[in-house]
């Protein structure tokens, strides 16, 4: 028999991710870890994210409910637009917009549902929550789905409350803020910096209202814990700077909420023809001998960028997977490309089944965009990372790879983030062949026991979450 938690309480926990699949995804593993465990789970989001992203397991249908609220209409914004993948990064500020118009739908919500909820657990976007939910008198759980260096780096909420955390040029974030107090080399690149703060072709940069850094301090200060999607082996000197120094207040990792080969989840994603196919693919190739590049969902690469990246898999002279994305990029690539690589390389532009395809035993590199949530899905299977930063976190998470010696960066130019396709050759064979390169992919290895699908480790982050919501709820 397991003890039971809190004397067997059963809370009430309602969940708010920002509209993004990266988002909704993580949020919703947690509530089923939490429903597992017999706790009730409110899950809001927008209709049709709802029914597209989300399957509850058969036996926890009694235990989550699913709240669609629909998305205001905003200027600009497409009509239909729900989730960051609708939008072009410059047009996100405008999702905000019609984010902070969901406030009162919220507020009734939350005044109204029976029972009153415990928790609410939100993300950084929803900055008006915290007070909302204060007012109502449920207590609040900020979920972090960054890494605890990223935190650590956009400083305390003070800082993140002034206008932009005080830092007022993409210059400020390429150096080690005054709050860390190890030596590091943490930081963002001037070009990733003036990527994030792109306009678009008519120069809008379509501002909220309410800054991305200002939305961060109000989420994490009005918390009564910081929760995070991390684990403290993996980066124990960036949580305690997070826990003693810079937030003060219970911060408490979940772990990296791995997902199991058997998952619902899973299922739903694999479009079985779609992975048969890929699979007979993988199958012919040699074990731990293929690339797979990906370089997410919301970064569009250039024309130029493209053709250097693919200039680079033809001279790497290893097997690729590319996944695309979109048709239209496939006019980018260099002409007579395809051909010349079809005997070693696939291009693919349809939406390909990352966690199956990480897991395939030919897989050996994951060329990535570093995302957070494919950083974790990689690792879980002990693939070794080739690093491509675009946007947002990915910069310092690149870094952070570096750091604890787990990927290769394609160098790139400081300024202008130009870069060649013999650096990319040359990155793809040190990781996946270069004899430099086996100390990180035997770093990569050792990494599967805490990424990957580890029941104890993930059941004890979840039990003392639980065990914390019970003991310091309302
Ligand atoms: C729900 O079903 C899954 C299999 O689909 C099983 O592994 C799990 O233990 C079940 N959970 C509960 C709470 O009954
Ligand atoms: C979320 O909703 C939008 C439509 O509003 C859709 O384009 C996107 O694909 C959805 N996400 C998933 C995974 O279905
Ligand atoms: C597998 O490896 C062998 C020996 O190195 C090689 O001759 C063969 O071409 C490889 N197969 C593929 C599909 O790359």
């Amino acid at each position: 028999m397991e003890e039971e938690i809190g004397g067997g309480k059963i809370l009430h926990v309602v969940m708010f991710p920002w509209l993004a699949i990266g988002h909704i995804r993580p949020f919703f593993r947690l509530s089923k870890s939490l429903a597992k465990k017999g706790h009730k789970i409110s899950f809001i989001s927008t209709p049709r994210n709802l029914s597209r992203i989300i399957r509850i397991p058969q036996n926890l249908t009694h235990l989550i409910n699913l709240i669609p609220i629909p998305l205001p209409e905003v200027p600009n914004l497409p009509p239909d637009a729900e989730s960051s993948m609708d939008v072009p990064h410059v047009k996100q500020q405008l999702l905000k917009v019609a984010l902070d118009l969901l406030e009162p739908f919220i507020r009734s919500f939350l005044e109204n549902v029976k029972p009153k909820p415990d928790w609410i657990v939100y993300d950084y976007a929803s900055h008006w929550l915290p007070q909302m939910a204060m007012e109502i008198g449920i207590s609040r759980g900020y979920f972090s789905l960054f890494t605890a260096a990223f935190m650590a780096f956009l400083g305390p909420p003070s800082i993140l409350m002034i206008q932009k955390g005080g830092r007022s040029t993409a210059e400020d974030y390429t150096v080690v803020p005054d709050w860390i107090p190890f030596p590091n080399k943490i930081t963002f690149r001037l070009h990733e910096m003036t990527k994030n703060i792109e306009k678009d072709a008519e120069g809008n940069d379509y501002n909220s209202g309410t800054s991305d850094s200002m939305r961060f301090g109000l989420s994490i200060e009005g918390s009564d814990i910081v929760i995070c999607r991390s684990c403290i082996e993996f980066e124990p000197e960036w949580f305690d700077l997070l826990i003693n120094q810079i937030y003060k207040k219970p911060v408490i990792p979940v772990g990296v909420l791995p997902i199991s080969m058997d998952d619902d989840e899973l299922l739903l994603e694999s479009n079985e023809n779609s992975w048969l196919e890929i699979q007979d693919w993988l199958d012919k190739q040699n074990h731990s001998s293929v690339v797979y590049v990906a370089l997410g969902t919301e970064a569009i690469l250039s024309k130029e960028e493209a053709q250097t990246l693919a200039l680079g898999l033809e001279k790497c002279g290893l097997p690729f997977f590319w996944v695309l994305n979109r048709n239209s990029l496939l006019e980018m690539l260099p002409d007579g490309f395809l051909d010349r690589v079809k005997e070693r390389g696939i291009v693919y532009t349809k939406w390909a089944p990352q966690i199956k395809i990480l897991s395939h035993p030919a897989v050996e590199g994951f060329l990535t965009h570093c995302g957070w949530n494919s950083i974790i899905e990689a690792l879980g299977f002990g693939r070794v990372l080739i690093t491509f930063p675009m946007m947002n976190d990915q910069g310092l998470n690149c870094r952070l790879l570096e750091d604890k010696k787990l990927g290769v960066e394609i160098p790139r130019n400081e300024k202008t983030g130009s870069f060649t396709s013999d650096s990319v050759a040359e990155s793809v064979r040190l990781a996946m062949v270069g004899e430099e390169g086996k100390i990180v992919r035997d770093n990569a290895k050792d990494m599967k026991g805490l990424f990957g699908d580890n029941n104890e480790r993930s059941n004890n982050y979840i039990d003392n979450l639980i065990r914390y919501m019970i003991n310091k709820g309302r």
